[in-house]
């Protein structure tokens, strides 16, 4: 059988998440048809956003960094591209894989489709039907171009034939992010802040925001966290702070007592603090997945969600982005009524091994 050569793509925080399985999926298998390259945009640059998830996932180092971190929307994508489009014509391969929605992804996918080299999309056809969303058009403009398309639920696919594509380059596979959690739950690891506060389990909250529509406002972000601080029964509410989420906070000043804002933590210290957290409040998706397989409460701070068996199947109710919606559903936590969920189909920690096992199927040259 050909040798497959592929090239792997990851640029921000969620992607690292994501391919990390696929990596191990590769290297373990015994076949050895595939060969991998594994190229990092640079679009998430600092530390704590990138370089603790390559350590605590034990992902390899990239092969190349294209350090395009930082700039507008255009800029970075454009960034990307460039410097994508040069390494693949100076190193051609026969798949670019990309992963999840973010300008990384849509820059890549690009490139790749340019240049006629096939194009593996993993987590696709989810849609949240809000084109005011950055990650909305990355997916629908990936999702455009895209060759193989795996997706974590039935939903995914069904949004894909929509668009006209084909049953045969539909994969329902499962979740890869489910594939890393399932692989490092027993080594999340206890962070300082622990000890620090004397935090106990199921008695505080771990809060995340970093879309433009919750942190870009500085009057709704006040709000927000106003009515989170005050609702939630003094518990203590952990903020790890996302460098553009922490810029506005500091530049407004803004305090509560129970609010604890933090760095960013590593993967395996976050989720440590997810798991034993009383509920989660966030405007991330792929959380809300973790949330679900782990069982714990979360709330979403967000008036759509392209993760829909998230509160279908699982833990996740979406309170909107107007905070007067989130009293409500502190109520109902607090009265020990919080629904229990049950984990999607597939997403059983094997994804990344069906992945592998298809494009060694499809004939790609
Ligand atoms: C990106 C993704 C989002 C994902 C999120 C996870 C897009 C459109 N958005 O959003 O889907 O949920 O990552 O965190 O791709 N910055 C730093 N240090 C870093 C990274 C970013 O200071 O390591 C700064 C950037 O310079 C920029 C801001 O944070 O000013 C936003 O970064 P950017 O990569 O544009 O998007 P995210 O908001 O991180």
């Amino acid at each position: 059988m050909n040798k497959i050569k592929i090239c792997i793509v990851a640029g921000a925080r969620p992607n690292f998440i994501k391919i990390a399985p696929i990596i191990d999926a590769i290297v373990n298998d015994s076949s050895k048809i595939i060969t991998y390259k594994l190229i990092h945009t640079g679009q998430h640059y600092d530390k704590k956003m990138s370089n603790s998830f390559f350590e605590e996932l034990g992902i390899p180092d990239p092969d190349i960094n294209l350090n395009c971190g930082g700039g507008s929307q255009a800029e970075q994508t454009a960034k990307i591209m460039v410097a994508f489009e040069k390494e693949l014509i100076l190193n051609p391969v026969d798949l670019v894989l990309v992963v999840g929605d973010v300008n990384s992804t849509m820059a890549c996918a690009i490139v790749a489709k340019k240049l006629m080299i096939k194009v593996a999309h993993v987590e696709a056809g989810i849609r949240s039907n809000d084109i005011t969303m950055p990650e909305e058009i990355n997916r629908i403009i990936t999702d455009s171009i895209t060759d193989y398309f795996f997706t974590t639920s039935v939903e995914a696919g069904e949004n894909l034939k929509v668009m006209g594509i084909k049953n045969e380059k539909i994969f329902f596979v499962g979740n890869t992010m489910i594939d890393t959690l399932n692989k490092f739950k027993l080594k999340f690891k206890k962070p300082e802040i622990w000890d620090i506060l004397k935090l106990k389990s199921q008695n505080y909250f771990v809060l995340t925001l970093h879309r433009p529509s919750n942190v870009d406002e500085n009057i709704s972000l006040n709000k927000t966290l106003e009515v989170i601080a005050k609702n939630s029964n003094n518990l203590p509410v952990i903020f790890p702070t996302h460098p553009r989420t922490k810029k506005i906070i500091s530049d407004y000043n803004i305090k509560f007592e129970n609010l604890i804002m933090i760095d960013p933590l590593s993967y395996l210290e976050f989720n440590y603090l997810v798991n034993k957290s009383k509920m989660v409040i966030t405007d991330s998706g792929g959380i809300t997945e973790e949330t679900t397989v782990l069982g714990i409460p979360c709330l979403t701070l967000r008036d759509n969600t392209e993760r829909p068996e998230t509160i279908n199947i699982g833990t996740n109710e979406l309170a909107g982005t107007d905070p007067v919606n989130i009293k409500k559903y502190l109520k109902i936590l607090f009265s020990g009524n919080w629904k229990k969920g049950k984990t999607p189909f597939l997403w059983d920690g094997k994804t990344a091994e069906r992945i592998i096992k298809i494009i060694k199927q499809i004939k790609i040259k």
